[in-house]
């Protein structure tokens, strides 16, 4: 089946008794049990496994071409599972501009557990001065948040499977709509559903989603089960719901941000566009490669200090100056000031995740506010 098919039905079918062809949100967290001891409904206690979640994990799965999925509470819980999965001991190695929330979380709370070095994992000689007899996993995120760096998973793969080394990938910024990392290679893809998944800024939620059932998919199930950062089965079928229409709604997005990007490169006030769809972008002949489509988020750098960064967008009417990304309406963001005092993103960077509007109107109110 084709990627809209899959979203509209591996995530739903006709319920066995009502009938309703919508699957009904089943709030009980716990099951009855057969005379015999089993449980013919297949599911025990909501924390180890609940009809709602099962149906949202079946369509993600699809969706990135994975053997599983499992879903979490937050993009940062699934994040923190991955973590949580590997050896005390373990070496990571992240990209230097890992989404800030997940370094964090490596900086703050698995210090002394895990040890992690953030570097540049697209440049293949420092990816090898950097593997270590302990290195478990390389982080990829791809294009990145918010400097929309672009890194070649393939080549990745390549260095990284010659070690016996596994591969993650954060697919949030370019959703299985723009890239499937799997099938270039990539062991585990994460996704925050808070974002383009969930489409519409009102609910929180992560995924995992692994290329094979193997041993350490079997550890990470166990994290998720025993450690309970699940969504609930409101919010899987919130989820569900929204996913039926994340192919059109990216293709939207995606047309939005490439009108935008070459709008906004062309203007005068700006110093630099950055979004892979762009040809002035560093990467942008890996991103034709491996990417199906180029995304929604763009960033731009403004020609001036903080000051007129922020007068910008203080002067817009239809963007609004939030963090996140993926729902429908446009939002805008200073970056820097956002990611707190050990962040690299320039001071007049902003980043916006482009929205549903019609294009004349974002384009139009981005005009008048740079004029
Ligand atoms: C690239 C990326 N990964 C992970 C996360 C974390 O997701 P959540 O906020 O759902 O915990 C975010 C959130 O902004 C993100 O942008």
């Amino acid at each position: 089946m084709k990627t809209e098919t899959i979203a509209i039905h591996a995530g739903n079918h006709v319920d066995g008794s009502s009938k309703a062809v919508i699957q009904p949100i089943v709030l009980s967290t716990t099951f009855e049990r057969g005379e015999d001891g089993n449980f013919p409904g297949g599911h025990i206690y909501s924390r180890a496994s609940n009809p709602n979640r099962a149906l949202l994990e079946n369509v993600i799965a699809k969706l990135e071409g994975g053997a599983d999925a499992a879903a979490f509470s937050s993009g940062n819980a699934a994040g923190m599972s991955v973590f949580q999965s590997l050896a005390p001991g373990t070496h990571i190695i992240c990209p230097d501009d890992m989404y800030h929330g997940l370094r964090n979380q490596l900086k703050n709370l698995f210090a002394g557990i895990l040890t992690f070095d953030f570097i540049d994992v697209n440049d293949s000689e420092v990816l090898q001065q950097h593997i270590r007899p302990e290195t478990g996993v390389i982080w990829v995120e791809t294009p990145s948040n918010p400097l929309l760096k672009i890194t070649d998973i393939k080549k990745v793969v390549a260095i990284a499977k010659a070690k016996g080394i596994k591969v993650v990938v954060d697919n949030t910024f370019a959703t299985p709509i723009c890239q499937l990392p799997l099938t270039l290679g990539a062991d585990i893809v994460m996704h925050s559903t808070t974002k383009y998944f969930g489409g519409h800024s009102d609910l929180m939620g992560g995924a995992l989603i692994t290329a094979e059932k193997s041993e350490w998919w079997a550890k990470i199930r166990q994290v998720q089960e025993m450690g309970g950062a699940i969504p609930s089965p409101t919010d899987c079928f919130w989820l569900v719901r929204s996913i039926k229409t994340l192919p059109y709604r990216v293709k939207g997005h995606v047309n939005n941000a490439q009108l935008l990007a070459e709008f906004l490169e062309q203007h005068p006030k700006v110093e630099r566009v950055l979004y892979p769809g762009l040809p002035s972008h560093p990467q942008h002949q890996i991103a034709k490669e491996q990417m199906l489509a180029f995304g929604g988020m763009l960033s731009f750098i403004v020609k001036g200090d903080e000051d007129d960064t922020h007068n910008i967008i203080n002067k817009l009417k239809i963007f609004t100056r939030a963090t996140s990304l993926g729902g429908v309406e446009s939002l805008i963001e200073h970056r820097a000031t956002m990611e707190g005092p050990d962040t690299k993103t320039p001071f007049n960077l902003l980043r916006v995740s482009v929205g549903l509007e019609h294009i004349d109107d974002l384009i139009a109110d981005l005009s008048s506010a740079l004029a």
